[in-house]
């Protein structure tokens, strides 16, 4: 048996990257694609690589029409069309939805508003919202309604500070985050500066403060243990716009006043995801890519995590890498709604990156 899918805003990066994944999924039937501009056309106008889907056209994002034929939707498109629509669907009896949108991945509606004044939310749908990070919220997940799928930089940030947790009479007080990522990160909407001829070759900070994923990965810390709900961590993130399409590199660090060896970070990370399938230990390994390498990583579902110590200046540094469109993106979304359905969280999601 099979369950109908809708991917709305699935002329958008994400979108596009999820109609891919689910064609190969053994469960989920592509059933409703949807688009604004791209409204009436066909699927290849928007993506020619999944050409055995050219006879499949752009529907309007009518939330009737999906409920009557969909028992499950993933909205891709910006927090405030998601923030409107995805109430529409739960009303009308979605058996579950994937927002991959920021809209609902705050839980405090203080600090949601204060981030995202331009997503006004239903309160009752952000209140069965449940954050779609498997490898924090993997049981909350199970026959949920909504889950709200964590952001690119987000993903990668919490991932690399999670082995914190298990560092024994480690306390973080403050951190500093600084996190790259490729062009797709900010959508196929074309912007003057992300044309090719201005966007190719940068490494250019575009956030270097207030970066939107901040509170999200306060809150995922606090929810995992790793920080005290009630001392909020100094974080402090910057982000870069680097050359790539594709990938995102985090590297958080942190001064820590007491003394601990290199061989403790490495077990702390090794033990978080021991037994996790899409977080993959790397801390020096052998071979050409030794250290976590987003470019080692597209077109697939993993996020590399190394830990490492710096003895001179007693300073701990995290890193994570990851495709922004799979583990930080669509891979996440697809992962989280199989926990979701108690199946493997791999089905659909089972190749390993493209390299070199
Ligand atoms: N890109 C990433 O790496 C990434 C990672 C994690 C999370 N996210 C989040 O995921 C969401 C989608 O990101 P994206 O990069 O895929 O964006 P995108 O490429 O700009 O796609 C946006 C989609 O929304 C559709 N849309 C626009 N206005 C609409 C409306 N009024 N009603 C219905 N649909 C509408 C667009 O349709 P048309 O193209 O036909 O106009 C398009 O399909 C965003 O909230 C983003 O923050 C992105």
């Amino acid at each position: 048996v099979t369950i109908p899918v809708a991917v709305i805003g699935a002329s958008g990066f994400l979108g596009g990257e999820l109609t891919r994944l689910l064609l190969g999924h053994p469960r989920f039937e592509l059933e409703y694609l949807t688009a604004e501009s791209f409204v009436g056309q066909p699927l290849t106008d928007a993506h020619p690589n999944l050409w055995s889907l050219r006879d499949r056209r752009f529907e309007v994002a009518d939330p009737d029409a999906i409920a009557g034929r969909c028992a499950v939707a993933f909205v891709a498109t910006s927090a405030p069309v998601a923030a409107a629509l995805v109430p529409q669907l739960l009303q009308r009896g979605l058996e579950c939805v994937i927002d991959l949108s920021p809209a609902h991945r705050l839980r405090d509606e203080v600090v949601h508003h204060k981030w995202y004044p331009d997503a006004e939310r239903d309160p009752a749908a952000a209140a069965v919202a449940v954050y779609g990070l498997p490898e924090v919220n993997r049981e909350m997940l199970r026959s949920c309604r909504l889950i709200a799928s964590p952001g690119c930089f987000a993903t990668a940030t919490s991932l690399a500070l999670l082995p914190v947790g298990k560092l024994d009479g480690v306390a973080l007080s403050a951190v500093t985050v600084d996190a790259k990522s490729g062009s797709t990160g900010s959508g196929s909407h074309p912007t003057a500066s992300g044309m090719h001829a201005r966007r190719t070759g940068v490494m250019s900070p575009y956030a270097p403060t207030t970066h939107r994923h901040v509170p999200e990965v306060r809150q995922t810390l606090v929810d995992a243990g790793v920080t005290p709900a009630d001392a909020p961590l100094r974080l402090g993130m910057s982000a870069y716009a680097v050359d790539a399409v594709r990938g995102l590199l985090s590297c958080a660090y942190a001064f820590v006043d007491d003394s601990i060896d290199e061989t403790q970070v490495r077990r702390a990370v090794y033990q978080t995801f021991k037994g996790e399938r899409f977080v993959r230990t790397v801390s020096a390994q052998r071979g050409i890519a030794p250290l976590p390498d987003p470019r080692v990583l597209v077109g697939s579902n993993t996020c590399q995590v190394g830990g490492f110590y710096d003895a001179d200046a007693q300073r701990l540094v995290l890193v994570a890498a990851l495709d922004n469109m799979l583990k930080g993106g669509a891979g996440q979304a697809l992962q989280a709604a199989n926990a979701r359905y108690g199946w493997d969280e791999a089905d659909g999601l089972s190749t390993e990156g493209m390299y070199p």
